[in-house]
Parts: C-alpha cells; sequence; structure tokens
C-alpha cells in the first residue's frame, strides 16, 4: 500500500526519552476501515505509538503518515485540522472532571474549525453520541457522579462526536469487571461496524483481542455475534506486539496464535495480560 492511500503509516520511526527507547524502529500500516489490537508489558511503547500516530509527540527519526499525508514535520494549525478527524479514549478515559458530561462530549467539537457539521447542531450531535452509549440521561451529570464504566462509556462517546475515520482506544477495558468491559467492546464494534472506522486499541486482555478479531456488531439485537470466517471483520484485523519500543510481531489471529515466541505467548492466551 502507497503510504498516501493508508490511515496510519510508520516507516522506520524511532524515539527516545533519554536513555529509554520508547520507540525503537517501528514500522506498520493499516488501511481504511481495517482494525489492529496493539498489546504489549507495560512501558513497551503502546500509548507512545498511539500519540506518535496523531503527532501529538514527534518522533527522533523516521516518517509518519495520517490519514495519508506525512505528519512527520507538519506545522501544528495544519496537524490539528487533521486530529479532529481522529477519536481518541485516552488510557483511564481522560475527561474533564470540571466539565459536565454534555460539555465533556462536546470539547472536541468546539474545538474544530474545518470539521463539516452538516445541518445538525452541536448539542444534536452530543445527544446523539451520548444515546449510543446509551448515556443520554447523564447530560448534566460530573464525571465523579459516574461509575468508572460509565466514565469509559462518556470518553467513548466523545471520541465518537466527530464520526472521525479513526478511532485509538488505549486500554479501553483497563480496571473494569469483566460484564462492563465486554459493555465496553460492544460499543467499540459498534462504532467500527456501523461507521467502518479505522480502530487501533489497546489492551492487556487477550479476550478484547478475541472479539476485535472474530466478531461484529448486530445492529439489530445490538449485540455482538461471532463473523463468518472470511469476513472483512476478521480479514482486516491484525495483532500487533510491542517489546521495550520494538514492534516484535505484527500479524493475523492465526498467525498470533502459532508464534513460538515466549514473549509473543504470553499475550496469546486467555487471562494474559
Ligand atoms: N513524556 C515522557 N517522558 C519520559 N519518558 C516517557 C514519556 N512518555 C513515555 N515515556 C517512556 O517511554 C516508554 C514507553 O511508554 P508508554 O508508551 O507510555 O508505555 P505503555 O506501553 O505502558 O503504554 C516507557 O519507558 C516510558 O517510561
Ligand atoms: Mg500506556
Amino acid at each position: 500500500m502507497d503510504a498516501a492511500s493508508t490511515i496510519v503509516c510508520f516507516e522506520d520511526v524511532s524515539l527516545r526519552f533519554g536513555d529509554t527507547p520508547a520507540l525503537d524502529h517501528v514500522s506498520f500500516q493499516m488501511g481504511a476501515g481495517e482494525t489492529r489490537v496493539v498489546f504489549g508489558a507495560a512501558g513497551s511503547g503502546k500509548t507512545v505509538l498511539l500519540k506518535v500516530a496523531v503527532g501529538l509527540v514527534k518522533p527522533d527519526s523516521g516518517r509518519v503518515f495520517l490519514l495519508g499525508q506525512e505528519i512527520t514535520c507538519m506545522r501544528e494549525t495544519e496537524l490539528f485540522d487533521l486530529r479532529a478527524r481522529v477519536g481518541i479514549l485516552f488510557q483511564e478515559g481522560g475527561l474533564f472532571d470540571s466539565l459536565n458530561v454534555a460539555e465533556n462530549v462536546s470539547y472536541p467539537l468546539e474545538n474544530q474549525r474545518t470539521l463539516r457539521s452538516g445541518n445538525r447542531s452541536n448539542e444534536a450531535r452530543v445527544r446523539e453520541s451520548l444515546e449510543f452509549v446509551e448515556l443520554a440521561h447523564t447530560l448534566d451529570k460530573f464525571p465523579s457522579e459516574l461509575s468508572g464504566g460509565m466514565r469509559r462509556r462518556v470518553g467513548i462517546a466523545r471520541a465518537v462526536v466527530t464520526e472521525p475515520a479513526l478511532e485509538l482506544y488505549d486500554s479501553p477495558t483497563a480496571g473494569l469487571d469483566p460484564i462492563t468491559a465486554h459493555t465496553i467492546i460492544t460499543l467499540i464494534l459498534k462504532e467500527r461496524d456501523l461507521r467502518n472506522t479505522a480502530t487501533i486499541m489497546v489492551t492487556h486482555r487477550y479476550q478484547d483481542g478475541q472479539l476485535m478479531a472474530n466478531f461484529r456488531y448486530n445492529p439489530n439485537s445490538g449485540e455482538i455475534e461471532r463473523a463468518p470466517r472470511g469476513s472483512a471483520e476478521t480479514v482486516d484485523t491484525k495483532f500487533l506486539i510491542m517489546q521495550e519500543g520494538r514492534l516484535v510481531f505484527e500479524g493475523s489471529e492465526t498467525e498470533f496464535l502459532a508464534n513460538q515466541d515466549p514473549y509473543v505467548r504470553k499475550f496469546a492466551r486467555p487471562g494474559a495480560s
């Protein structure tokens, strides 16, 4: 794939903080509508990878493309407009405690000058996004009044409000009980499959990757279901494994499960972390 037709493309990207290599010669690319599940030990570079992908952090060397445009040396104003086409759920949800739910969700809209908003008001879009995560009744609440799972869902509402071409989810299920985690993955699949959104998800949970690779959202039931083998959902999902800043594995679920490397194998089983 030519870099200009990718959604995200890293070409030999490296970045260090002092003596720590956060990214070490990382190359990968993904096309529109594709899914990447990123595993790796704490400190292996997963969050930095997401930040570099949207230009929040500049690499020391290599080239980065976002939505087909090279951002390696892009000016902040240009980058700002491009970033407006990406939804981000930060680790821990990243809500502003001093803003209520509606204000949190509308934040990416307020920040955007170039978004084609159609004829819908920001208020309508915020409401739709909160309906998407089934939290329309929490508009006036503050993050501190919500459960951990609800806060994560508000974070998802904020990530989808701009209808981005790319969604980045940093550890969306971390710290949640299994049932709430399942709800969160259902919402991530809902966004991906209803809008064909390219998705990068960092996770520690093997089950999250399993669902991303093998399941799809069914709009009739509002639940996820196993996708037929060979369907787009199963074919377009790849697993990436980070180790000390290096991308040590990239492949399909079948290749992932067959890999014999002891570090890679740590992530390829239920209950892995
Ligand atoms: N702003 C920063 N300043 C210094 N070191 C950083 C910074 N951000 C990340 N690092 C270091 O880079 C490495 C990768 O971090 P990170 O991507 O956050 O790991 P994780 O895989 O847990 O998300 C770690 O060693 C981390 O300590
Ligand atoms: Mg992290």
